[in-house]
Order: structure tokens, then C-alpha cells, then sequence
């Protein structure tokens, strides 16, 4: 399925991370990748995010997963609303959704959230901190969209949700298969669903907080400094008054923090594999049988596909003097000619067949062994 009816310059220009935007049924052909059957099982299993949330009256009560079976059973008629994350992991269909929003870099993109909803079935008015693309599937569903909201916006008390206390809608839409609703971080929203079997698809993306990259940045550089890389003066002298921390003191203590976090170079390599760590790290992706270098010659030399897991996360930094960073899945690799060209062709073909000389290539080879071991790739039909 491919967005034709779209102009993505003038999205950009105009609304991406500034406002809201009703995309109404840009698809060439538009058909819901994925069946409520499907999704249902997704919530019953282990080691998949999801979340069900019921409505009585006007209060909502959450459940996280995994869910037992038995409890769709139960719900009776009670509007609800199931939600699953990440299920682009899991679903190729629901994978493919992302490929006509790569016009935003890969390392931006979080994860495709579906959820599936009874007739008056929601999650509340509330905001989220990343841009979503709402892509109605199935069913209807009527959005209310309220302004920006932040850390002051008062919320209503709720042990689960963030629900905003006094939502107020500045713009209505009813949502039909096939159409898309933007909202950039923060602005206010609230989906409800208009009949039986609604299914949405956020595509989440993410944006690092400056907290968590300071945090994680100097937790990095941290662990390979030294004990006895410490203040020093040996030009010490005499002071007025020795309780004074003077201002030299100060600029040498300021900038041993500084001029140990601005090494861009390494900063750069740090974010790489930061970003490119897995969403859910415990999930084991790799292989039972490791693969061997001479089958990935031979398959590689007979143009059998390579395809990426959905669940890996591939990008690349290009160096000054042209060596690539690959990064996968918390991983770096370096690599000029050849394996450089190949890890830029991974990163940009998430099911790819690459040239058959490749074969002979020592560093290609290695690095295709490599991801296919660690989980990241594989070749198509060798699971
Ligand atoms: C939903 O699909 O019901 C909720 C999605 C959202 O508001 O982020
Ligand atoms: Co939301």
C-alpha cells in the first residue's frame, strides 16, 4: 500500500511538529493489514506490550498484558479499547505500515501501536510526548483534537492513565478506513470509537529527552574515566580567605565536566548504538543453528533475498573520511568500500537483494554473518 495523494514537502513545511493535520484517505488502495483475531492473540503473549482498557460510566480502568483468553470472554458490553505495542514486530503486514513514513529518518521511528475498540471505546483525552500518524483501519472512529498541552496541564487523579482534566476540542473529525490523523507531540487528543470494531494504527515515533541523553552520555563516558583523573592545582597560592571557592578554581572544575562531554566524534558513535538498542531487549532474535560463512557465500553468489527482523534497528553514521558506522541493534560496525556500500544499502532496504559479488567480499560476508547471528537479518526462507 503506497501514499500517493500527499504532498510531504509542503507536510513538512507546514505541519510536522507544528499542528495537527486530518489526511483524509491518501492510499492507492487502502485494506486493514491485520485482524482483530490476530491482535487479540498478540495481547495473550508473553513478552508483548499491551494494555486493556475498560469503560464504566464515565471512569476507565486499565489492565497491562499479557491477558488471558478467557478475559475477552468477559467483557460483555462495556465499551473497550485493546492496545498493542509494537506489533510491527510481530505482524509483517503491519511492518510494511511504516515504509510510506520513512520521508522522517528511520532512528525517529518508535514502533506502530494498534489498538482495537468497541463501540464507544477510547483511552481519554491525553497527550503524548512523541508525533503520531493515527491511520484509521477499520471501523470509525471520532477524534477530538485540543490544543498543546505540557507539564503544568492539570490531569485528573488516575493511578494508570494521564487523562487531562479540562479537555476542550478545537477541532471534531470522524475518521473513516483509510484516513490518517497527524498530531505532533503534546497536542491534546481523544478517539472514540462510532460502532464495533475500530482498529487504529499509531506509527510512534520518539525523540530523545535532554535528560535521558545527558544521562546516559555521561553514564558512557563515566565508565572509562580514571581514578586518579582528578582536580589538580599545583599552581596553588595564597588566598584571602581560605573558605572561598575562587573563580579559577571554578573554570578548572567546569571545564573538566565540559571537555569530557564534547568530544563530538565520540559522542556521535555513543548516540549511534544508544539509539540502535533493541525496544525490547530481552526478546532473543537469533538463530537456533548460527549460519556459516560458506552458506552465506553461497547464498549470497545465488541472489537469495536478505530481509531485516522489523524488530532491529539499523542506521549509519558517515565519517569524515567516508568510513561508515553501522549501527545495529546495539552493535557498531566500520567499514570502507564494499562493506560501507552494503551497510548503507541495509540501512536503507529493510528486504533487499544485493550484488552476488558480494561473495567474495571478506568484510561483506563477515558482516552479514555477524547480523545474521545476532538475529538482526536473515536470509529469505532460512529462518
Ligand atoms: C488509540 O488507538 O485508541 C489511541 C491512540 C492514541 O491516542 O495515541
Ligand atoms: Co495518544
Amino acid at each position: 500500500m503506497k501514499i500517493t495523494h500527499f504532498d510531504l514537502n509542503l507536510f513538512l513545511r507546514d505541519y510536522w511538529q507544528k499542528r495537527p493535520l486530518l489526511i483524509r484517505n491518501p492510499w492507492n488502495e487502502w485494506r486493514n493489514p491485520l485482524d482483530p483475531d490476530e491482535l487479540a492473540g498478540l495481547a495473550c503473549e508473553e513478552g508483548v506490550e499491551s494494555r486493556l482498557i475498560t469503560r464504566d460510566a464515565d471512569h476507565l480502568a486499565m489492565e497491562s498484558g499479557p491477558l488471558a483468553e478467557e478475559r475477552f470472554g468477559e467483557l460483555g458490553s462495556a465499551p473497550c479499547t485493546l492496545l498493542v505495542q509494537a506489533v510491527d514486530q510481530h505482524a509483517p503486514e503491519v511492518a510494511g505500515l511504516i515504509e510510506p513514513f520513512r520521508f522522517v529518518p528511520d532512528w525517529r521511528i518508535d514502533d506502530v501501536m494498534v489498538s482495537y475498540a468497541t463501540d464507544g471505546g477510547g483511552v481519554g483525552a491525553h497527550f503524548d510526548q512523541y508525533d503520531v500518524f493515527l491511520v484509521q483501519g477499520l471501523g470509525k472512529r471520532r477524534w477530538r483534537v485540543g490544543p498543546r498541552c505540557d507539564s503544568a496541564t492539570p490531569l485528573l487523579p488516575h493511578d494508570d492513565l494521564r487523562l487531562i482534566a479540562d479537555f476542550e476540542a478545537t477541532d471534531d473529525w470522524l475518521l473513516e478506513p483509510g484516513d490518517i490523523l497527524y498530531v505532533p507531540p503534546c497536542f491534546a487528543h481523544d478517539g472514540v470509537a462510532v460502532g464495533d470494531d475500530c482498529m487504529t494504527y499509531s506509527i510512534g515515533f520518539r525523540a530523545p529527552s535532554r535528560a535521558e541523553l545527558v544521562e546516559n552520555w555521561c553514564e558512557h563516558q563515566v565508565d572509562g574515566m580514571l581514578e586518579e583523573d582528578r582536580y589538580a592545582d599545583p599552581d596553588l597560592s595564597l588566598q584571602a580567605n581560605p573558605g572561598e571557592i575562587t573563580a579559577p578554581a571554578i573554570d578548572r572544575l567546569h571545564a573538566m565536566v565540559m571537555e569530557a562531554l564534547s568530544d563530538r566524534d565520540a559522542f556521535a558513535r555513543w548516540f549511534g548504538l544508544f539509539n540502535s538498542l533493541p525496544k525490547y531487549p530481552e526478546t532473543d532474535w537469533r538463530p537456533e543453528e548460527p549460519i556459516g560463512t560458506q552458506d552465506v557465500q553461497a547464498l549470497l553468489a545465488h541472489s537469495v533475498p536478505l530481509s531485516r527482523n522489523p524488530a532491529s534497528r539499523f542506521s549509519f553514521i558517515r565519517q569524515q573520511d567516508e568510513t561508515i558506522l553501522l549501527f545495529v541493534d546495539g552493535h557498531c560496525f566500520e567499514g570502507t568500500g564494499e562493506a560501507a556500500l552494503l551497510a548503507e544499502q541495509l540501512c536503507a532496504e529493510r528486504a533487499m537483494v544485493v550484488d552476488s559479488r558480494l561473495a567474495e567480499s571478506a568484510p561483506a560476508v563477515a558482516l552479514i554473518e555477524t547480523l545474521i547471528g545476532q538475529g538482526s537479518l536473515a536470509f529469505d526462507g532460512e529462518d
